[in-house]
């Protein structure tokens, strides 16, 4: 969601071991530390005795987490599946994010957490750690901890209880934070074998969060929690991975134009034209070196903009954001290619609480009336996107809008977010430290197998059953009524 990205390096309590500020906006991504502890390190990271190897080759499996949502801001602006937790088993959605680690979800008791989202379909519930009879608290003096907060909150202690729990503090792009405890419970996961699902089971750390704040309070879009893809060992793939239940290849089709499906698998991938590039080490989660930008075949960006320098920079693949955050100058060239090749005049769409954004009122066929985008990764790989890879829809009682869905990122890093990311297969390959992609309906089945196997398995996507967010009654209420509600457009325009 979008706002100003507050780095902070947090210890529990009122601790804070250290601090950084940068304007990214940054949809529930978190950065909790710097790059260097960040977990960006990827394969070459030791796992430690909280995370013991094992034979991957006999065991490891795909794991398949079908998804719902859409990469609209004006409906839900999320991507998130469902997850299964404790003993006897309950289910849990969760926000799906390849820009942050931890999995937590809302857990009793919390007064302030959400009791009720506006996304249909939707019952929101907590864990409740009395009613698992597997669960167990990871305490603070555990040698599991530090490794469990990655060394931000390294022996933070939180009661729980009479219990000294080991705790969590995250914070996210849009301000948001959650904190709480580290709780260890079994995870039900579908389990893809062959062409029959079964289910497969594993002990796992996660947050136990009783305290959320910012937009994870926001009924808008609620669910009951978010599962981080990064790298670091308390992600729940590289929990998965490191148990030998599944390897450390992943991908995501995140179905766009509000169809509510796509899917979230752990698998090697074996579609075909999949075009790799590196993932830079040492930076934010999923990054990746950019070099152009071309608009209708034209380079038109200063490349030296995405440079990774000792401040950062790169562009951060991230499922967690909705829309995207181009750095300056590129941002500002990009814009002016864009409105000198758009069939009408540009619109700065007034909002209610003053601030505009850049709209233009075109009701024909976007995707050949407006530039096609071209961008130009490390390794000669492109990425080749259409209109409604940067555009969203607006309808307000003055018209129907197309508006500009990349902002200015104010920070050295550019982030893509599901605007970008979406009708694509997108591989996270943390083997070969690379991320990949092509163009792909997510409608479809994504051939995988598990690893070091060759026997193909077709998963399936998340069934698109009418998720929507109430779409039309709030879109309304954009122009109309405050930006409380609508925190993420709000934020920016
Ligand atoms: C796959 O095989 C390679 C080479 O034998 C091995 O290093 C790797 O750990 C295996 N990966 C898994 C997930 O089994
Ligand atoms: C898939 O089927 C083959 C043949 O029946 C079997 O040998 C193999 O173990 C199966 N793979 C998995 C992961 O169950
Ligand atoms: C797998 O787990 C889900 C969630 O607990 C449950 O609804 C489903 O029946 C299970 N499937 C099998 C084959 O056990
Ligand atoms: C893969 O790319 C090559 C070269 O562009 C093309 O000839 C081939 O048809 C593609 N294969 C598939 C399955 O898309
Ligand atoms: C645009 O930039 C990319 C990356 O530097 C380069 O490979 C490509 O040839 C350039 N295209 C044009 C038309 O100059």
């Amino acid at each position: 969601m979008a706002t100003v990205v507050v780095v902070l390096l947090m210890a529990m309590g009122s601790m804070m071991v250290g601090a950084q500020q940068f304007d990214v906006v940054h949809n529930y991504a978190h950065h909790e530390g710097s790059p260097a502890n960040s977990g960006g390190q990827g394969a070459s990271q030791e796992y430690s005795a909280l995370l013991k190897e094992h034979d991957r080759r006999r065991l490891a499996s795909v794991a398949d987490f079908p998804l719902r949502g859409d990469d609209d801001p004006t409906s839900i602006g999320l991507y998130f599946t469902q997850i299964t937790l404790g003993t006897p088993p309950r289910q849990f959605y969760v926000q799906v994010d390849t820009g942050s680690d931890i999995l937590w979800v809302n857990c009793d008791p919390c007064p302030g957490c959400p009791l009720t989202t506006d996304i249909k379909g939707i019952t929101l519930q907590h864990y409740d750690p009395s009613l698992s009879t597997t669960d167990k608290i990871l305490g603070c003096t555990d040698a599991a901890c530090p490794i469990a907060s990655n060394g931000a909150g390294n022996g933070a202690c939180t009661s729980v209880g009479s219990t000294r729990a080991c705790a969590y503090v995250t914070q996210y792009g849009d301000g948001s934070s959650t904190r709480g405890y580290f709780i260890n419970d079994v995870l039900t996961f579908r389990q893809v074998d062959n062409s029959s699902n079964g289910n497969a089971t594993a002990n796992i750390y996660f947050g136990c969060g009783t305290t959320q704040s910012g937009n994870l309070l926001t009924t808008s879009r609620a669910v009951d929690g978010l599962m981080g893809f990064g790298q670091a060992q308390i992600a729940v793939p590289t929990q998965l991975a490191a148990q030998a239940k599944v390897g450390r290849v992943f991908a995501h089709c995140l179905q766009g134009d509000n169809q509510g499906s796509g899917t979230f698998v752990i698998g090697s991938i074996l579609e075909p034209n999949i075009s790799y590039t590196p993932i830079i080490p040492k930076q934010y989660h999923y990054s990746v070196g950019m070099e152009n930008i071309a608009v209708d075949g034209v380079n038109i960006t200063d490349p030296t903009s995405f440079a990774i320098g000792v401040s950062g920079g790169g562009v951060i693949m991230d499922s967690g954001t909705t829309l995207s955050y181009l750095v300056e100058p590129a941002y500002t060239q990009f814009i002016n290619a864009i409105t000198s090749g758009a069939p009408v005049a540009s619109y700065r769409l007034p909002y209610s609480d003053g601030s505009t954004s850049l709209c233009w009122m075109y009701s024909g066929d976007i995707a050949s009336a407006f530039p096609s985008v071209t961008l130009f990764f490390d390794g000669g790989v492109v990425m080749n996107l259409a209109a409604r890879n940067y555009l969203y829809s607006v309808r307000v009682s003055s018209g129907s809008y197309w508006c500009m869905g990349w902002m200015s990122s104010t920070s050295t890093y550019t982030i893509f977010g599901d605007i970008v990311l979406k009708d694509q297969l997108v591989v996270y390959d943390n083997d070969n430290q690379r991320v990949g992609w092509k163009p792909f309906d997510c409608t479809k089945s994504i051939r995988v197998s598990a690893p070091n196997s060759t026997t193909p398995m077709d998963v399936l996507p998340g069934s698109g059953d009418g998720f929507g967010a109430g779409a039309t009654t709030r879109l309304s209420t954009i122009a109309l009524s405050s930006c409380l509600a609508f925190a993420l457009l709000c934020a920016f325009l």
